[in-house]
């Protein structure tokens, strides 16, 4: 009886807290997605041909041919998870990630076009990057991988995975990112600019500008 007590109070902690993920997630993550993992929450399979069509005529001017931008402003998207992809075009969309630009460009979108796209996209080949900054490498790294303990500020390796391919489906890709692009998300987090991941907001508002100028420069150049 008592261990049934047990199982039974481990259980609900579960649901709680894989509730509160699905509430952070949302709408990109339902939990159905969690229990089959590889398949897309709606049954029918993304049309990665009309994904490419549609990336081609509108997209790739600025993110690159092969999602691979080249513009160290604009994020690469190349073997991204395609529900990250998901979740920043309906949150672009909805206004819940605030940027004048990609709120027109995700609001021609239907979550049709969305998905194709962002499977489309999930399909290629990522470009790798460079790390540029030999004086604050050394930092990076130590950031990356251990986190800033006496700040609590958690390893970015712990979520995005040691090499920065992320763990899909929660956990974007950050490897091989243009440095410009990640200090600008980063410092965007912790000015609550942008506002669609608490984890992220809490991460960030704890790193200063040099520490943020450090970390980014290292995950350009991660592979
Ligand atoms: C005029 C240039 C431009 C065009 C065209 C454009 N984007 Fe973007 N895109 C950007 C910029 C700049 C950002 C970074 C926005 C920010 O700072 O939050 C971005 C961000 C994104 C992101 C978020 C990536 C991440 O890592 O979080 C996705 C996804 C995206 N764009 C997809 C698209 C798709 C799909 C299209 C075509 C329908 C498109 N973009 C067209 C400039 C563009
Ligand atoms: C607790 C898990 C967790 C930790 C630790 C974490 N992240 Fe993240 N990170 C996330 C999640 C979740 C997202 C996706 C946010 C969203 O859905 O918009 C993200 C997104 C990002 C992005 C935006 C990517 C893009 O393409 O726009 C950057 C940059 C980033 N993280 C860098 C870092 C850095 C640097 C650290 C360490 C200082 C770190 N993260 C630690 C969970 C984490």
């Amino acid at each position: 009886m008592k261990l049934i007590a047990h199982l039974m109070l481990a259980s609900s902690l579960t649901a709680t807290v894989v509730c509160a993920m699905a509430q952070e997630m949302k709408p990109a993550a339902p939990v159905a997605a969690q229990t089959h993992a590889a398949a897309p929450a709606k049954a029918s399979k993304p049309d990665l041909a009309k994904g490419e069509a549609s990336f081609t005529a509108v997209c790739s001017a600025c993110h690159g041919a092969d999602g691979n931008s080249a513009i160290a402003a604009n994020p690469k998207l190349a073997q991204q998870h395609p529900q990250y992809l998901l979740k920043q075009l309906q949150e672009f969309k909805s206004g819940r990630r605030d940027n004048a630009v990609m709120k027109g460009f995700a609001s021609t979108l239907s979550d049709d076009d969305m998905r194709n796209i962002a499977y489309w996209l999930g399909s290629k080949q990522a470009q790798p990057g460079f790390a540029k900054d030999k004086q604050l490498i050394a930092m990076g790294e130590r950031i990356y991988r251990g986190g800033i303990a006496d700040r609590h500020v958690a390893a970015c390796a712990g979520c995005h995975s040691p090499n920065g391919a992320g763990i899909p489906a929660q956990y974007p890709r950050v490897g091989g990112q243009h440095a410009d692009y990640l200090l600008a998300q980063l410092t965007a987090f912790r000015d609550g600019v942008r506002q669609n991941s608490l984890p992220m907001t809490q991460v960030a508002a704890k790193l200063n500008d040099r520490e943020i100028k450090a970390v980014a420069d290292y995950i350009a150049g991660l592979r």
